[in-house]
């Protein structure tokens, strides 16, 4: 038998670390979504928390095409996604592409560092919207050249990720066995030792 939705939500959430803040424990990317808008409000919320990502020079390079349900832009995004990412992000009520200015504002030059603060950004619109109660699911497999030209989207920008956003479903609406189980198996991680470091190669030492 599936599990629920609250039951899978459980099941993904990251052991609690005393004093990690709880958005980061508990955001984990549905792919069934719940028919259920995001109110206008909740979708201002999440933008505003990307607003305040740090970034090089302060440029804030990053620009977010956003588009609810049945809108234009909706069916533009979901129109480049990939057939996978179509077979389930259909019902999501928010999709979000991503982009990044590769050139600094000020004077011209190229930004190395565009993609990193658009990801900045988009970490910290997915956890606001994970302390709103809501799921974000980031996709790379999308068609960027169709992104590209159905936005009209200029050279010097850089494309990000497509990211679904709306509230979690039941994982038996997904339909397919193998989109059921992947909504079902817990998550996991690299333990600490292997990405922190003391020198190349060497695990920090940490408390
Ligand atoms: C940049 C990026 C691209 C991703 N692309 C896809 C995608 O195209 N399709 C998909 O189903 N999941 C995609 N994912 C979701 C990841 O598989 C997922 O974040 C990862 O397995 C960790 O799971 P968690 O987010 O629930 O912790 C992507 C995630 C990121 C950050």
């Amino acid at each position: 038998m599936t599990l629920s939705a609250a039951e899978v939500h459980r099941l993904k959430q990251a052991p609690v670390v005393d004093g990690v803040l709880s958005a980061v424990l508990s955001r984990w990317s549905a792919r069934s979504f719940a028919d259920r808008d995001v109110s206008p409000s909740d979708l201002r919320k999440v933008f505003e928390a990307a607003r305040w990502a740090a970034s090089s020079n302060n440029e804030q390079p990053w620009r977010f095409l956003v588009g609810t349900r049945n809108s234009l832009t909706h069916k533009k995004i979901f129109s480049t996604l990939i057939g996978f990412n179509q077979g389930w992000a259909a019902a999501a009520p928010v999709l979000i592409l991503g982009a990044a200015s590769a050139k600094f504002a000020h004077n011209g030059s190229p930004n190395a560092y565009a993609l990193y603060d658009l990801g900045a950004a988009a970490a910290t619109l997915c956890l606001q919207a994970a302390s709103l109660g809501l799921t974000t699911h980031s996709m790379a497999g999308f068609d960027q050249a169709a992104a590209r030209q159905a936005f009209g989207i200029p050279e010097d920008y850089l494309l990000g990720a497509v990211i679904a956003l709306g509230y979690q479903g039941e994982p038996s609406a997904l339909g397919h066995e193998k989109l059921i189980a992947q909504e079902t198996t817990p998550r996991t991680r690299k333990p600490l030792n292997e990405f922190v470091l003391s020198a190349w190669g060497e695990p920090a030492i940490l408390g």
